[in-house]
């Protein structure tokens, strides 16, 4: 009798030992991390080590506003394939091509930031080009599959994105070169004295080296010392002090951590194959649509997102003075959101007036350059 109690609170004790072990697992992935339904990472450990320091906090929610300057976007978090930024200007920098294309074209703070980039540079006596900054959907599809026809699948996927998970969409960043590499977007690039400043100095501008040398496995790309994004001044000095990618930085980081947008911020082969680059005067028109609501911040005002570019001020004449510009309409206060750890700010509405374009297209580069087909180098 005592050995069948004894025999019987042992099976007891296995019974409850397995069923405390399956609620524990419930719903974790094979690394232990939990995903929630959207794919999110948050911690499910006593704590998470970055850097040097144990935190015990959840981790951040990955930024995926294509309108916040943190956003991510790669395969695994594609973009809207609606989305145009609805700021887009051309940069006051100089270019590896002559006229104005699509692909001149960035986000109002990216350009002012590019340009002081470029000045930058410039004092240092290194001259940087931009070879290809924003590129539509339909762009980056034309190049992806333009890609996949001349060298493959597999190929093809280490250097370019598909489109709607290409960040030349988002119009915050650039492939940038020189002319001591001939403007291409080649690795060696990167050891040409102006590539190795670009790597040194673009955080101090907001950007990082989006794709570096070693971390293929992360990004999912392969080395890209060209290419720049703007992730604003603050994110840009971390993970360059981390010496860490977005996509680390959205595995790693927790709440508490979490670094705010900055304050202050109120390809190797050609693709010449595509004869239909799109030669542009006016920058590519935002489409209607009602996600960006979805993604501010709720304690903030938005204003109606414009459909056509906003009307140039007229010039003032010498004895009139010029009238002022209509502000933007502010629509009502967005719904409440549920996601309270939403802590961007949202990208700050401009005066018509001070967003119009630049009149003039960005000065062609120097003379004695010769003319490039609008279409090459611009295939990754
Ligand atoms: N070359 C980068 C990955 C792009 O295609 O966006
Ligand atoms: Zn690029």
């Amino acid at each position: 009798m005592k050995r069948a109690i004894i025999v019987l609170c042992s099976l007891i004790v296995i019974f409850i030992a397995i069923l405390t072990f399956q609620f524990v697992n419930f719903g974790k992935d094979t690394n232990g991390d939990t995903l929630d339904n959207e794919g999110e990472y948050y911690n499910i450990e006593d704590s998470v080590k970055i850097g040097d320091s144990l935190y015990n906090k959840e981790l951040i929610k990955v930024d995926t506003n294509p309108d916040s300057y943190t956003m991510i976007v790669n395969r695994d978090y594609p973009m809207p394939k609606e989305y145009v930024p609805s700021d887009l200007v051309v940069p006051e920098v100089k270019f590896s091509f002559y006229g104005t294309y699509e692909k001149s074209y960035m986000r109002k703070t990216a350009a002012d930031a590019i340009k002081k980039l470029f000045d930058g540079a410039k004092s240092e006596g290194y001259e940087l080009k931009v070879v290809s900054a924003y590129r539509s959907y339909e762009r980056q599809e034309a190049i992806y599959n333009n890609n996949i026809r001349k060298k493959g699948k597999e190929n093809t996927d280490a250097v370019s994105a598909t489109p709607g998970c290409s960040e030349h969409q988002t119009g915050l960043c650039a492939d940038v070169s020189s002319d001591s590499v001939g403007c291409t977007i080649e690795q060696n690039f990167g050891d040409s004295p102006e590539g190795k400043w670009l790597a040194k100095n673009s955080y101090k501008y907001g950007f990082i080296i989006r794709y570096p040398k070693g971390k293929s496995d992360i990004t999912g790309y392969s080395y890209e010392p060209w290419h720049i994004r703007f992730v604003g001044n603050n994110l840009a000095k971390y993970l360059y002090d981390k010496k860490i990618t977005l996509e680390e930085y959205y595995k790693t980081t927790t709440v508490d951590n979490k670094v705010p947008e900055d304050e202050q911020i109120s390809d190797t082969d050609t693709g010449a194959d595509l004869p239909d680059e799109p030669q542009m005067t006016t920058a590519p028109t935002p489409k209607s649509t009602d996600y960006v609501n979805d993604y501010v911040d709720s304690d903030s005002k938005v204003t109606d997102k414009p459909t056509d570019e906003p009307k140039k001020s007229p010039k003032p004449s010498k004895d009139k003075k010029p009238k002022p510009t209509k502000k933007p309409k502010v629509t009502k206060k967005p719904a409440k959101t549920n996601e309270p750890v939403i802590t961007e700010k949202p990208v700050k509405t401009k005066e018509p007036a001070e967003t119009a374009r630049p009149e003039k297209t960005p000065e062609p580069a120097t003379t004695e350059e010769s003319v490039k087909d609008p279409g090459s180098e611009e295939s990754q």
